[in-house]
């Protein structure tokens, strides 16, 4: 088994490219450092996701050591805190629900989503895993990553390192540290009418 292969099976009903049953997200991490350009890397593909009007409205701010790492450790719930500090970087994501005029972007957190999805896979094809973490605390993240509670939503952070050993976790955590199934395709897609 290596580094990239599911821990358990995630099989495609038709044909797909790999890394869609390939990418998971673990909770250990190795704890190693994240190069520059391998940060670069990430957010550039961040950077050319498809967005409404291409107005781009994700806001990633990032941190891997000292101060900056700090804060933002303290803004993941207890359940998270047990593994994320870990990772070599954590993401915070944000989402602009405001544009210069005022007007509301409605599509602002379907864009930022398709951005992290963007970077995911990018980490996956660099060999590195991610996990996102809707456990955080939504508020104090603003003032972790100085933006504007007026014009930015919360939306989550990211853990992004090299997945390391199930014994860098709690036992607990360790059991349910697998790769998740997903719902039939025909609980999700439907011709025509919604059937669901
Ligand atoms: C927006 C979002 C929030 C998430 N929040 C958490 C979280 O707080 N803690 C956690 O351990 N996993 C979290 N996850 C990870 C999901 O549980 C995981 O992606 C899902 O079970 C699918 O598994 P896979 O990514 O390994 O395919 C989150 C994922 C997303 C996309």
């Amino acid at each position: 088994m290596t580094d990239s292969d599911p821990k358990n099976s995630r099989l495609a009903n038709a044909a797909i490219e790999p890394m869609f049953t390939e990418r998971w997200s673990s909770r250990s991490f190795q704890q190693n450092s994240i190069s520059e350009d391998q940060i670069a890397s990430l957010f550039e593909a961040a950077r050319w996701a498809p967005s409404g009007s291409n107005r781009q409205p994700w806001a990633f701010v990032y941190a891997t050591v000292g101060p900056d790492r700090d804060r933002f450790n303290a803004v993941l719930n207890e359940n998270n805190s047990y593994w994320g500090p870990k990772a070599s970087m954590i993401v915070l994501v944000f989402a602009r629900i405001v544009d210069a005029e005022g007007k509301t972007i409605r599509t602002a957190q379907f864009d930022t989503g398709a951005a992290w999805m963007s970077l995911a896979l990018q980490a996956h094809a660099m060999g590195l895993n991610t996990r996102a973490m809707g456990g955080i605390d939504l508020d104090a993240a603003y003032d972790a990553a100085s933006v504007s509670r007026d014009e930015f939503q919360t939306i989550c952070a990211i853990a992004v390192g090299t997945r390391g050993s199930d014994s860098n976790i709690p036992e607990r955590m360790a059991k349910q540290n697998l790769a998740n199934d997903r719902k039939a395709v025909g609980e999700i897609a439907f011709k025509g009418i919604y059937t669901g």
